[in-house]
């Protein structure tokens, strides 16, 4: 019986291999094809890091695509790296930025061997209080813009191609005070289990990093430093060695990858004890 089922899942496995191939190589133009690694975020802070850090870990990428909003900031990053940069200043909370990535990809039929959607924003205060544009770009660009940059990116990858989703140690419970990014990035973590599921067949792997505390912009654009205690008291994690742990996870096959024996234990505590008692601890 388990025999069979073995069998079964390998040739589902071929089918869907040959089924996105078949599509893929419809489209193509030409028959040297270009290796790219796309980065969301890489004008600033973690996103930087990881352009910085990816040729190392991925020597054989020709060309990086680029994307945040700042054009001077994406043309600064892209001198970080000796290969071929392309660049994209694009609002991911806004639909047609997407739509231009795509129709990109359409054109020039590239192999994605690298996705790191890594753009997020994280804003402090209760619901129902201050802006509610804050909110909602949350929403349009945590969870909207990274599933839109995914499912646009995915039909271009192969076997071996690798995606890494930048989570959060907010992922683990709900944060009060940062209600609508814990519930974004736990959106995160579990988009990212469920595509390594659907996507293990054509040997694509997918991680999801849950870094704690980083002091980047992030920290001040949220007004999150200097006003709230938990982050006053939490070890900070560097991102450098957050790019690091996260690339040989992400070569490695993982499916997730918490920086720091802290936040290693604290994932494990948030499964095993009562959200009630979880979310009092992890209170902004
Ligand atoms: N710092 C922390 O404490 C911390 C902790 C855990 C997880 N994280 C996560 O780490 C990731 C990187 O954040 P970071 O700490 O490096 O913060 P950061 O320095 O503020 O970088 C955020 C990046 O996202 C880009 N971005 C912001 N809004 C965008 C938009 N509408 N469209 C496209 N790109 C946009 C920014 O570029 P432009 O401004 O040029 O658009 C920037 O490159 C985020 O997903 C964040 O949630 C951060």
């Amino acid at each position: 019986m388990q025999s069979r089922i073995a069998f079964l899942q390998k040739n589902l496995a071929k089918l869907q291999e040959v089924r996105y191939n078949k599509k893929y190589h419809q489209n193509r133009k030409c028959d040297i094809i270009m290796k790219i690694a796309i980065i969301t975020g890489a004008s600033a802070g973690l996103g930087k890091e990881y352009l910085a850090a990816a040729p190392q870990y991925f020597p054989d990428i020709d060309e990086y695509w680029l994307i945040a909003r700042r054009q001077d900031k994406l043309e600064e990053a892209a001198k970080l790296v000796n290969r071929q940069c392309r660049i994209f200043p694009m609002d991911l909370t806004k639909e047609d930025s997407y739509r231009r990535l795509e129709a990109e990809l359409q054109k020039l039929t590239p192999t994605v061997a690298l996705l790191v959607n890594n753009s997020g924003c994280g804003y402090l205060g209760n619901v129902g209080e201050g802006e509610l544009e804050n909110q909602l770009r949350m929403v349009d660009l945590n969870l909207k813009g990274l599933t839109a940059v995914t499912h646009v990116t995915m039909p271009y990858m192969e076997k071996g191609s690798r995606i890494i989703n930048v989570s959060s140690i907010a992922s683990f419970c709900p944060n009060p005070r940062m209600t609508v990014y814990s519930a974004g990035k736990a959106y995160v973590s579990a988009f990212s289990y469920g595509i390594s599921e659907e996507a293990a067949g054509r040997g694509i792997t997918v991680t999801a990093v849950c870094p704690g505390p980083m002091d980047t912009d992030f920290i001040y654009l949220g007004e999150i430093k200097g006003n709230s205690k938990t982050f006053e008291t939490l070890p900070y994690c560097d991102p450098k060695k957050v790019v690091q742990g996260s690339y040989k996870a992400a070569l490695a096959g993982k499916r997730c990858y918490t920086p720091r024996a802290f936040y290693k234990l604290y994932k494990i505590l948030a499964k095993l004890l009562p959200v009630g008692i979880t979310m009092k601890m992890a209170k902004t």
